[in-house]
């Protein structure tokens, strides 16, 4: 049987929320906001482990207020993040079973990705070694200098924002990480780390709601997705 665990990154500072509880845990519809993600994982018949990671000194906390509030039974470890969310997916990585076939890393602050999505790309990296879901760019995309002058446009039928769920072999997520780590190479996701080392990252179709909560109008936003499911009245 392949063994497949998650790792749920939830140990950012949350800065650009200016709120005072973490917005990780924030009460989102009566549940936590990470617990959004956790119940999904939970709820998936692919997923056997899942790995926690939050702040240091909030194991306790985010066991009692969020684990146990919502009964879960497949956290097999919670764990200490780091100073950046690669590090962070590191120490969960570290807290795997070394058996493990398939790693899914999922952003703690993305609540709405469904089964769906997340087994599309499981089979995909179980294909390709690598997978990531993501959605086609509405907007042109444009690079810029540091005064911010423009220096390209990207061609927009090919520009993807990218998301989380992403899967990886377990060997190939470990070699990145660990190879990351002597090269001092930091990366705000985990496929770029495998393209670091010229590794092919198959793209599958995302979904546009699932957003990543990050300002205070990600808040409204996410209780009108959880409206028009009917989960919120
Ligand atoms: O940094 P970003 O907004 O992309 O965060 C994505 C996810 O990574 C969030 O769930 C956040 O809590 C987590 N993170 C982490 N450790 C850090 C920074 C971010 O686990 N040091």
């Amino acid at each position: 049987m392949v063994k497949i665990a998650a790792i749920v990154p939830a140990a950012g500072s949350g800065t650009r929320m200016r709120m005072n509880t973490k917005k990780q845990f924030f009460a989102l519809a009566g549940t936590p906001l990470v617990g959004y993600a956790l119940k999904t994982m939970e709820a998936s018949p692919a997923v056997q482990d899942i790995v926690i990671v939050v702040s240091p000194g909030e194991e306790g906390y985010c066991r009692g207020a969020v684990i146990e509030k919502l009964g879960l039974n497949k956290i097999t470890a919670i764990v200490p993040g780091g100073k950046e969310r690669q590090g962070s997916v590191y120490n969960g990585l570290l807290a795997l079973s070394p058996d493990t076939d398939i790693v899914i890393v999922h952003d703690g602050v993305r609540p709405f990705f469904s089964l769906d999505i997340l087994d599309k790309v499981i089979a995909a990296a179980q294909k390709h070694g690598a997978a990531t879901c993501a959605v086609l760019a509405k907007d042109t995309v444009k690079l810029a200098n540091e005064d911010n002058f423009v220096t390209g446009t990207l061609p927009r039928n090919r520009t993807w924002l990218v998301q989380t769920p992403q899967a990886f072999c377990y060997r190939l997520i470990m070699e990145a990480h660990r190879r990351a780590r002597d090269d001092g190479l930091l990366a705000t996701d985990d496929t770029a780390l495998v393209e670091s080392l010229g590794r092919r990252v198959k793209i599958v179709m995302g979904s546009y709601e699932n957003i990543k909560i990050t300002t205070p109008e990600d808040l409204d936003m996410a209780m009108a997705i959880i409206k028009a499911a009917g989960e919120g009245d």
